[in-house]
C-alpha cells in the first residue's frame, strides 16, 4: 500500500503537471535570432539592442523574425549570494536584463534567454539544474518570453529517456507556473530521444549536436549518423547531416511541439548560395524553428533574399503543420546523395522538393503517382497538379509574393529534371482545376 501510494505520488508529480504543449505557444514554428552561432560567448547589451533594431529596420520583424533570444555568457560569474537568483554579467549587461527586454518589447518583438539543465552552462556560468523554480520566476519578474534550454553539465542525469525527461520536465513545470507564457525550447542535441517525451513537456526540442557553417563535411566531432540510438551528439554538424537525422522524426512533430534542426548559418559565410537554399528550404520544410545566427546589422542582399523567401517560409509557417518527410535517397557514384521530399499544405497543396547533395549536377524524373502520392487516394494520386517553383521569383511583378514561377501542369510524372550540385528544387503543387482559383485569392489579399 505504502508503495503503491509513492508510485501514484511520483506518477502525479511526473505525468500531470507537465503539460506544456497547451501554452499556447509555437503554434507554428517560431522564428527569431540568437546572439551564438555569430558572436558565441561576444555578447553584450550592445549586440542584442543593435539587432534588435536591425530586425526592424531590414523588414525581417514583418517576415515573421520575432524573438531575440540572448543564448549563453549573459550571466555574472555568479548568483545572487542573498536570493540565489541568476543575474547578469554587470559590465556586458550592466542595466541588466529587464532593460534590454523592455527595450526589445518596445520594438515589437519579443525576447529569449538561456540556461542549461546542469550545474554549469556550455560556456560554465551558473546552470539551472535544482534552481529551476526560483530562476524561472526570475525570467518571468524580467518579462522573458523564451527560454533556450541547454543540456551541459548534467552530472550523469542522463542515458534513460526517464531521467532526461523528469530532469527538463521540472524547467517545464517551474515555467508554467510562473503564469507567463514562455515558449520552451529545449536543446539536449537529440540525446535520449527527446521526440518521444518532450512533445508534451516542451515546444521545440533540438535533434543533433550543434550545426557548423558547412554543407558536407564530415566531422568526427559530430559522431552519429543518425539521430536514433545516438549516445554522443557531439558538434560540428553539417547541414547535409543533421538533414539525415530529421529525416525519419517528422511524425512526431505538430503544433506547439517542433523537432529543432539547430539554428541558421545563412550569412555566415560557410556555404555557397545554393548550399544556404538548401539550408534555409529543407529547415523550413520540416518546420524547424527559423532562428536566425548571423549579424543581421550587415547582411548581403543575397543574404536578405535567401532569409525573406515568404514562399518558403509560409511553408514553415503553413497552419497544417504537418512536417514534409523524405520519400526516398539514393546514393550517388560521385557521393552525396539525391532525395525526394515531400508533405501536405492547407488547401490540398504538397510540398515537394528534390535535392542534390552530391558534387554533380543530375537529372532526375519525379514519379508523382507512385512517389509522391502512394499514400492518398486514387484520384489524388491520377490528378493533374500545377507546380509552382518557390525560388524563381518569376511573379513577383503581379505582386503574388507567396507564389513561386508557374512551370506548368503534370500528371504522373514530372520528367528530366536538372538539378545542379548541391542545389534543391521546391514547388508547390497544387491540384490544376483548383490551382488558378486558389492563387486568385492570394492577388486579392
Ligand atoms: C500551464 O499548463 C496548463 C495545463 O497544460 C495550461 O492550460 C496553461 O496555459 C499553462 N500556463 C502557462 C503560463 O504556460
Amino acid at each position: 500500500m505504502q508503495l503503491l501510494a509513492t508510485a501514484l505520488l511520483l506518477c502525479l508529480g511526473i505525468c500531470t503537471a507537465a503539460a506544456h504543449d497547451d501554452n499556447g505557444l509555437a503554434r507554428t514554428p517560431q522564428m527569431g535570432w540568437n546572439t551564438w552561432n555569430k558572436f558565441g560567448c561576444g555578447i553584450s547589451e550592445e549586440t542584442v539592442l543593435s539587432a534588435a533594431r536591425a530586425l526592424v529596420s531590414s523588414g525581417l520583424r514583418d517576415f515573421g523574425y520575432e524573438y531575440v533570444i540572448i543564448d549563453d555568457c549573459w550571466q555574472a560569474p555568479s548568483r545572487d549570494p542573498q536570493t540565489q537568483s541568476p543575474r547578469a554579467d554587470p559590465t556586458r549587461f550592466p542595466r541588466g536584463i529587464k532593460a534590454v527586454a523592455d527595450e526589445v518589447h518596445e520594438l515589437g518583438l519579443k525576447v529569449g534567454i538561456y540556461s542549461d539543465a546542469g550545474k554549469f552552462t556550455c560556456g560554465r556560468r551558473f546552470g539551472s539544474l535544482d534552481f529551476e523554480e526560483i530562476d524561472a520566476n526570475t525570467y518571468a519578474s524580467w518579462e522573458i518570453d523564451y527560454l533556450k534550454y541547454d543540456n551541459c553539465y548534467n552530472e550523469g542525469r542522463a542515458g534513460y529517456d526517464l531521467i532526461s525527461f523528469e530532469r527538463f520536465a521540472r524547467m517545464s513545470r517551474a515555467l508554467n507556473a510562473t503564469g507567463r507564457p514562455i515558449l520552451y525550447s529545449l536543446c539536449n542535441w537529440g540525446e535520449d530521444g527527446p521526440w518521444n517525451w518532450a512533445t508534451t513537456i516542451a515546444n521545440s526540442w533540438r535533434i543533433s549536436g550543434d550545426i557548423t557553417d558547412k554543407f558536407d563535411r564530415y566531422d568526427d566531432r559530430c559522431p552519429c549518423t543518425s539521430a536514433i540510438d545516438c549516445k554522443l551528439p557531439g558538434f560540428h554538424c553539417a547541414v547535409t547531416r543533421i538533414i539525415d537525422y530529421s529525416a525519419p522524426l517528422g511524425q512526431k512533430a505538430g503544433p506547439g511541439r517542433w523537432n529543432d534542426l539547430d539554428m541558421l548559418e545563412i550569412g555566415n559565410g560557410g556555404m555557397s548560395y545554393d548550399e544556404y537554399v538548401v539550408h534555409f528550404s529543407i529547415w523550413a520544410l520540416v518546420k524547424s524553428p527559423l532562428v536566425l545566427g548571423n549579424d543581421v546589422t550587415k547582411m548581403t542582399s543575397e543574404t536578405l533574399s535567401i532569409i525573406t523567401n515568404d514562399a518558403i517560409i509560409a511553408v514553415n509557417q503553413d497552419p497544417v503543420g504537418s512536417p514534409a518527410v523524405r520519400l526516398w535517397r539514393e546514393p550517388q557514384e560521385a557521393g552525396g546523395t539525391v532525395q525526394l521530399w515531400a508533405g501536405p499544405l492547407a488547401n490540398g497543396a504538397t510540398i515537394i522538393a528534390l535535392l542534390n547533395t552530391s558534387p554533380i549536377s543530375q537529372i532526375v524524373t519525379i514519379d508523382l503517382e507512385k512517389d509522391v502520392f502512394m499514400d492518398s487516394d486514387v484520384a489524388q494520386q491520377k490528378a493533374a497538379y500545377r507546380l509552382f517553383d518557390l525560388w524563381q521569383r518569376a511573379d513577383e511583378s503581379n505582386l503574388v509574393s507567396r507564389w513561386g514561377k508557374d512551370v506548368g501542369v503534370f500528371q504522373s510524372q514530372v520528367p528530366s529534371i536538372y538539378v545542379d550540385a548541391h542545389q534543391i528544387k521546391v514547388w508547390k503543387a497544387v491540384p490544376a482545376d483548383a490551382a488558378l482559383a486558389v492563387k486568385e485569392q492570394y492577388r486579392l489579399h
